[in-house]
């Protein structure tokens, strides 16, 4: 048990600060925050960028880095003598294959810009556009009130970004209805799906536009504090905001707004998780309900948005509720798209809400080579076969073909590519990733690594033969949204692509 008075959400960024665990920096900072020795030891040793923080080249194994070539790097890597590491994701899937310098700072050489559409002022986020820092919006939702801002959200039909599309005003009245007095609003900013760099690109290019999003929504709810939990390795965005932040000091007085740092675990994007490494701990989800609008970060009611969703809103309280709920086709408002893979300009497009993959990648200046399937939501989306490109990719349609949207990171594969390999290195992603709380998703996506892993040996299909069930007791028996999903790249690619896994020899 902590001491009376210790300091438990320092103990993180005090063990990255004194260059992660050692039983030194473990002993020091219990002693000075009155957190146990072995809570400290625990905590720490749950993140890469704490457990592992030595100086070695970090090499990107994403699906859209392996595509463009990183197993060959690191190859090269390995032959130079150089320490590396081989990491998940590291949210550069637009400048595969993408690697980050012991100071996490992305190497020069993987790629430069991503690619957007040019300034169209009747996009909601229009990336390529001006960043002022007039905060408008801020002003005219703190003049109309918060019923009335409340009914503005309402009708725009906005719904979150971070994967789930729960509708936002939802979550505002479950704060705002609170009889808890001090609140919160936490920016999810720890974005880590692999085929997903959206938020990526709204803080470097729009930093006071997710600001002024994020003020609206503390005005509107009554909160003072606003955290941004930032992903560790997001250098460039984390500079951006802060000179944001700066600029914008006069409009953000009322609010305090910190920054916490991610550090190198997935799995604290799920929102749970993510209160939990913010309050010290590993970032374990917890069980819901409770939710966070009503227990959230210290119990206290928290609003937790995507970045995206965030930076919608100023368009909305300047346009109103409908104007920017009809840019959308088959649901509200425009989407950020992330584009990756085999086609020709890969990057962040923001499309009507809905549009279907042959038109997304045409933005993205069409596919290269004969494309074979798409994993249209990152690698929890699972893959889909080209005969189902004519599908909106939204939050409905994709769920009725047991995949989903989620955070919008499409990856197209063309016909060169080894789909037994591709789920391989996505089921990898999900045992790596598994915070191993509970029994169905630890077991299980141990389980999958292994059973695909046979495959690929033998080539017996024998070896997948339990696939499905145990797919379906981690959807079923997971506690968080990564045990649910972490069959699917397995069970999606067995399933549409039932050739690649007959017997091999
Ligand atoms: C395994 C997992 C990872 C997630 N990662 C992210 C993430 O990186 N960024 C994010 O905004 N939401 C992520 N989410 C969704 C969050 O839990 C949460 O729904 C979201 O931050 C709420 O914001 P929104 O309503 O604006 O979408 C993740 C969920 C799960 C289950
Ligand atoms: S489903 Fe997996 S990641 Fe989620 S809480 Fe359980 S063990 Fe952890």
């Amino acid at each position: 048990m902590d001491k009376a008075g210790a300091r438990r959400e320092e103990i993180l960024e005090r063990l990255e600060a004194e260059g992660g665990v050692t039983p030194e920096s473990v002993a020091r900072i219990a002693l000075e925050t009155g957190v146990p020795e072995a809570d400290v030891w625990g905590a720490g040793r749950f993140y890469s960028l704490i457990r592992e923080p030595g100086r070695r080249v970090r090499v990107c194994t994403g699906l859209s880095c392996r595509l463009a070539g990183a197993t060959h790097r690191i190859e090269e890597l390995e032959r130079s003598g150089e320490p590396r590491e081989e990491v998940s994701c590291i949210g550069q899937c637009d400048r595969a294959p993408a690697a980050l310098d012991p100071d996490l700072e992305l190497i020069p050489g993987t790629g430069t810009a991503s690619s957007v559409l040019p300034d169209d002022p009747a996009l909601p986020v229009n990336l390529g556009g001006a960043d002022p820092a007039g905060y408008e919006a801020l002003a005219k939702a703190q003049a109309a009130g918060p019923e009335s801002v409340l009914g503005i959200i309402e009708a725009s039909g906005l719904q979150g970004r971070g994967g789930a599309g729960f509708p936002a005003h939802v979550k505002w009245r479950a704060v705002a209805g609170q009889a808890e007095r001090s609140r919160y609003v936490v920016c999810n900013a720890d974005e880590g799906e692999p085929g997903t760099f959206k938020d990526r690109e709204i803080m470097e290019r729009r930093p006071h536009l997710l600001l002024e999003g994020l003020a609206v929504a503390a005005a509107t709810i009554a909160a003072s504090e606003i955290i941004i939990y930032i992903r560790g390795e997001f250098r460039d965005a984390k500079r951006s905001l802060e000179t944001a932040l700066k600029e914008a000091a006069g409009h953000l007085e009322p609010f305090d707004i910190r920054f916490a740092n991610g550090h190198g675990a997935y799995i604290c994007g799920e929102e749970t998780a993510l209160l939990e490494s913010l309050e010290g701990k590993r970032g374990m989800p917890r069980l819901k309900p409770p939710f966070p609008t009503e227990n959230g970060f210290r119990g206290k009611p928290t609003l937790i948005h995507n970045v995206e969703t965030a930076a919608c809103v100023p368009f909305i309280i300047h346009h109103g509720g409908e104007r920017f709920r009809d840019l959308g086709r088959t649901g509200a408002g425009t989407k950020l798209y992330c584009v990756s893979g085999h086609v020709n300009r890969p990057g962040v497009y923001e499309l009507p809400l809905g549009v279907a993959l042959d038109e997304l990648v045409e933005t993205a200046g069409g596919y290269t080579g004969s494309p074979m399937a798409f994993s249209p939501g990152g690698a929890s989306s699972g893959f889909l076969p080209m005969s189902l490109r004519g599908l909106p990719l939204d939050f409905r349609s994709l769920d009725r073909e047991g995949s989903m949207l989620g955070s919008a990171g499409v990856v197209v594969l063309n016909d060169t590519v080894d789909l037994v390999a591709a789920a391989d290195w996505q089921t990898r992603f999900f045992d790596d990733e598994s915070c191993g709380q509970c029994a169905p998703c630890r077991i299980g996506a141990r389980f999958l690594r292994n059973a695909c892993g046979r495959f690929r040996t033998d080539g017996d299909p024998d070896a997948l033969l339990h696939v499905e069930d145990v797919g379906w007791e981690m959807e079923e028996g997971s506690i968080c949204g990564l045990g649910m999903v972490a069959a699917k790249p397995l069970t999606s690619a067995m399933k549409h692509f039932p050739d690649a896994f007959r017997r091999q020899r």
